[in-house]
């Protein structure tokens, strides 16, 4: 039976990416995984899926509404679903392979099934049971219930974002339960799609933990998309009836009963962590009250050997998140010094406009008492923007009002999660406002645009 230095369970982003960097550290390593393909969520039920079709709807939405404008005239492309699942299978498949790809290339062992530890130092999969010296727990998240409700997922009528990935039709009418990140970015998909969309959200914003500036405006240029919002209503229950469903929510100001009928109820109410079956009770490793697994500062669980990353210990459910702390993970094991920097990590919504962030927001500026100057511009101003119909929105930066150091910064409009990377770079770096304003910015681009922003912190933009 093989042994190991490494034996990593679960192949999502955190998985995969340490089980490649333990491999390029020179460690012998293995990497558990219960699905038919490898890249977890991320690349078979999230990240890259919803992506592919938030594209391909843009592209559909374009046509629609600017095309003619542009002078390219002719019929609308009609939307030919099953092709367009297709397309999201064939992305997915491309993403999956190259990391079968990269495991070989890596020397990595796939090992096939579901896994579990039934002590340290082992880790059993199927009727196998392999040595390893260390082992990364890696096994992500799950779709959580919607709190105090009566809600049963059939994946059909009633789905998660899994099943929202591969509906049978695009639906007359769907509700959306959570004005989260999935319900917004799957939500505009099937309004582009032609679905008629309500989100229904408990609180009486969309997105929480966003700047409360970005969040009005955000939900402003949904609504102008199309989408309905009802906001302070809690869903109590969803009956399923035959071929559709109807949502039972309460208005929190006065406790109000209300109904909604869908074709398509999505549950986007957030996701929990997923370690059932790996013995983490007998084992006793020590987890949050929300089920997260507790690691100290190595990433290293209660248990000496047994670390874990990514969804399934505490922090921001992110792709990028997961895969950093799988680098850094791979990194102590080899003996160096693993770091993540918890400060700067961007958030992106790949809606249209998308929407950044990263670092403080105003609300949590004013939490802590701290003193802060904001400087904003707004995509009005950037000719690129104006020329391309993507004007909405703006860039705002937060710095701290001594020294001028950048705290936070929040975009809304075009390539938003693109350009917010420029002041992650400047953040990590302790930069100014005043370095990104004196940094030469190619005209036109939009990140111009961070620039005026940057600008507005000091002596003012020029643009507006
Ligand atoms: P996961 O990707 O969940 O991978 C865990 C893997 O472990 C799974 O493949 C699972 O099968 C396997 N596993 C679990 N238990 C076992 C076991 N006992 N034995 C063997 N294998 C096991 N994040 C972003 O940053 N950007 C986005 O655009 C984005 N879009 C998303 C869209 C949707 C619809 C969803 C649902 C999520 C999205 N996310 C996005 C979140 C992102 O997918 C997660 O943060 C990320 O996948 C977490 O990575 P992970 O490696 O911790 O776990
Ligand atoms: P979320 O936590 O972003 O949003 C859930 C929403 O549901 C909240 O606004 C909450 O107030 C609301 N809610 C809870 N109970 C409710 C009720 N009874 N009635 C009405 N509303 C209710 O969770 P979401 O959207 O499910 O996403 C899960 C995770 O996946 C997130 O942590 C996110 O980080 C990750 N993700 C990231 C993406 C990205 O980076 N682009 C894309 C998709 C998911």
């Amino acid at each position: 039976m093989a042994s190991y230095d490494v034996i990593i369970i679960g192949s999502g982003p955190g998985g995969y990416v340490a089980a490649i960097r333990c491999a390029q550290l020179g460690l012998k390593t293995a990497c558990v995984e219960g699905r038919e393909t490898l890249g977890g969520t991320c690349l078979n039920v999230g990240c890259i899926p919803s992506k592919a079709l938030l594209h391909a709807s843009h592209q559909l939405h374009e046509a629609e509404h600017n095309f003619a404008r542009m002078g390219l005239k002719g019929k609308a492309p009609s939307v030919d679903w099953k092709q367009m699942l297709a397309y999201k299978d064939e992305v997915i498949g491309q993403n999956t392979k190259g990391i079968e790809f990269l495991f070989k290339k890596n020397k990595i062992d796939w090992l096939k099934g579901w896994g579990s530890i039934p002590e340290a130092g082992k880790v059993r999969v199927g009727d196998e049971t392999f040595d390893t010296k260390n082992i990364i727990i890696a096994t992500g998240s799950e779709t959580s219930p919607v709190p105090g409700a009566d809600v049963t997922v059939d994946e059909k009528i009633v789905v998660t974002s899994t099943g929202a990935l591969e509906l049978s039709k695009v639906p007359k009418k769907m509700t959306v339960i959570g004005a989260g990140v999935i319900g917004l970015e799957l939500g505009s998909v099937y309004a582009r799609l032609g679905s008629e969309v309500t989100v229904v959200e408990f609180l009486d914003h969309v997105t929480p933990g966003m700047d409360g500036e970005v969040q009005k405006n955000f939900q402003k240029l949904l609504k102008k998309q199309g989408l309905e919002f009802i906001l302070g209503a809690a869903v109590q229950s969803v009956e399923a009836l035959k071929t559709k469903a109807k949502v039972h929510y309460k208005l929190r100001k006065d406790d109000s009963e209300h109904q909604l009928d869908a074709d398509v109820v999505l549950v986007a109410t957030g996701r929990r962590p997923f370690t059932e079956g790996l013995g983490l009770g007998e084992l006793g490793i020590e987890t949050t009250k929300g089920g997260q697994i507790k690691t100290d500062k190595t990433w290293q669980t209660s248990v000496k050997g047994i670390y874990a990353i990514g969804d399934a210990i505490e922090g921001p459910m992110l792709a990028h998140k997961a895969e950093d702390e799988g680098m850094a993970a791979a990194e102590v094991i080899a003996g160096k010094h693993g770091h993540v920097n918890y400060g700067v990590i961007p958030g992106v919504i790949y809606t249209h406009p998308e929407v950044a962030a990263v670092g403080e927001t105003e609300e949590t500026l004013k939490d802590q008492g701290h003193a802060y100057k904001v400087g904003k511009f707004s995509f009005m101003g950037n000719g690129r923007a104006k020329a391309n119909f993507a004007a909405d929105g703006f860039v705002k930066i937060l710095a701290d009002k001594e020294t001028d150091r950048i705290l936070g910064a929040h975009i809304i409009g075009p390539m938003a999660g693109d350009l917010i990377h420029e002041i992650c770079v400047a953040m990590e770096f302790g930069a100014s406002s005043e370095d990104l304003a004196l940094t030469c910015h190619a005209h036109p681009t939009y990140s111009e645009a961070v620039r005026e922003a940057a600008l507005a912190c000091g002596d003012g933009p020029i643009h507006s």
